[in-house]
């Protein structure tokens, strides 16, 4: 008889991924295997405050208790039909998506990747079948440094090199301007353009929060123009700014809308591009699809995640402790902190690079106990559970705090 394996430590783990993973992420070297609400344990059973929340995945924690009974109530029941059939799970999701959202239709899919694509198509077949663009013509107008994920199509249009260089050939019909500059959107758009896409906040870039009146002339000009307006809110989306919608700070309801990540709970991968019926009615049977896109799991999750955000409690809690986190950011301006950005619970830090990279800092916070991911060189992005406690927060700002005084 063999002995029960033994449970391997966090190194041993850490090492035994490096030749059977693929090496596409640097992750921080903690290996957890436990959390709950704001709190994330290790495999040694230290306890870490998680001000990361999966990229905002994780919006009302880690397993909110409402969102794992609905997940165990429909693993109880039925988990997976394909679109081959209809589920009974799928209809009030999506009712109450497009409800809470402010519109019609919902397309549900998997990731956000899918999600953007699902909005590219989209946009491109109502600009053939509505506006008349000549086929294979249309084009669609980005932000430099955007992020709308991985794949081939969306790192085409991507301004970071790491995310584009060697996977070309890419999918031409896109054109890049600045970010947050009216003007030059107003220069790209023409008689070909299907649809301006952005981020109402760019997160990856560093949670760049653009300024104020961008949005409304987003859609004042895309309205002008006859393109449609896609807000990619897969980060920025259901709570995160204050509102359901970043969009929302400007009262913009934008033709289509792109979510993901909280979507799912923390549970499992949901997306959905969600619009006008104008819009998102171009797509017939055949043309478009997912095998796991609407599944009644994903379903049940996504429907319990709405009715979390129809109380309005977590978009409140957001904007509530989004003035701590500000406060508390402000306090470290000068001493350490060089400048910040921050909508609601969400804030990209500039750390004075003399102190060291985001990745060391990000290092230096986990050894304290809080868990935060770098961006783009001494950014550290801070995306805690929108469910974190004041007293949480004001902690995880004193570890920051501490770590910038090294
Ligand atoms: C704004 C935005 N769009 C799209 C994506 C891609 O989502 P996923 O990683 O689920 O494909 C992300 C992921 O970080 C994102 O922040």
């Amino acid at each position: 008889m063999t002995a029960p394996a033994r449970a391997r430590t966090s190194d041993e783990l850490i090492r035994a991924e490096q030749p059977v993973l693929a090496h596409n992420y640097h992750p921080l070297p903690v290996v957890v295997a436990h959390a709950e609400g704001a709190w994330v344990e290790d495999v040694e059973g230290r306890r870490y405050l998680d001000m990361l929340a999966g990229y905002s995945a994780l919006n009302f924690g880690h397993r909110h208790p409402a969102l794992i009974e609905a997940a165990h109530r429909q693993l109880d029941r039925l988990t997976l039909t394909s679109r081959a059939f209809h589920n009974d799970q799928l209809a009030g999701f999506a009712e109450r998506l497009a409800r809470l959202t402010g519109q019609d239709m919902v397309l549900p899919m998997n990731t956000g990747a899918e999600a953007v694509e699902s909005g590219i198509k989209v946009a491109r077949k109502w600009a053939y079948d509505v506006k008349g663009v000549p086929a294979d013509r249309a084009t669609i107008v980005v932000a430099a440094d955007n992020f709308h994920g991985r794949t081939t199509t969306i790192v085409s249009f991507s301004t970071d090199e790491t995310a584009r260089s060697g996977f070309g050939p890419f999918t031409p019909g896109f054109r890049i301007v600045p970010y947050n500059d009216l003007a030059a959107l107003e220069a790209a758009v023409d008689e070909t353009t299907a649809a301006v896409l952005i981020e109402p906040v760019q997160g990856e870039a560093g949670v760049i929060v653009p300024d104020d009146g961008y949005l409304a002339g987003v859609r004042e000009l895309t309205r002008r123009a006859g393109c449609l307006f896609v807000a990619d809110e897969i980060q920025s989306g259901l709570g995160r700014t204050g509102r359901t919608l970043a969009v929302e700070h400007e009262d913009v309801v934008p033709d289509l809308v792109l979510l993901g990540k909280a979507l799912g709970g923390g549970i499992v991968p949901v997306s959905a591009v969600v619009g006008r019926r104008e819009v998102l009615g171009v797509l017939h049977p055949g043309e478009h699809g997912s095998t796991f896109g609407g599944n009644p799991l994903a379903a049940a999750v996504g429907t319990a995640v709405v009715e979390l955000l129809e109380t309005g409690e977590f978009q409140r809690r957001a904007a509530e402790l989004g003035g701590v986190l500000r406060e508390g950011l402000t306090d470290l301006v000068g001493r350490g902190v060089v400048g910040f950005r921050s909508r609601g619970l969400w804030a990209g830090v500039d750390v004075d690079p003399a102190l060291g990279t985001g990745r060391e800092i990000s290092e230096r916070l986990m050894r304290e106990g809080v868990l935060a991911k770098d961006t783009h060189g001494s950014t550290i992005r801070l995306a805690p559970p929108l469910t974190i406690t004041e007293a949480e927060l004001r902690s995880a700002l004193a570890v920051l705090a501490g770590a910038l005084a090294v």
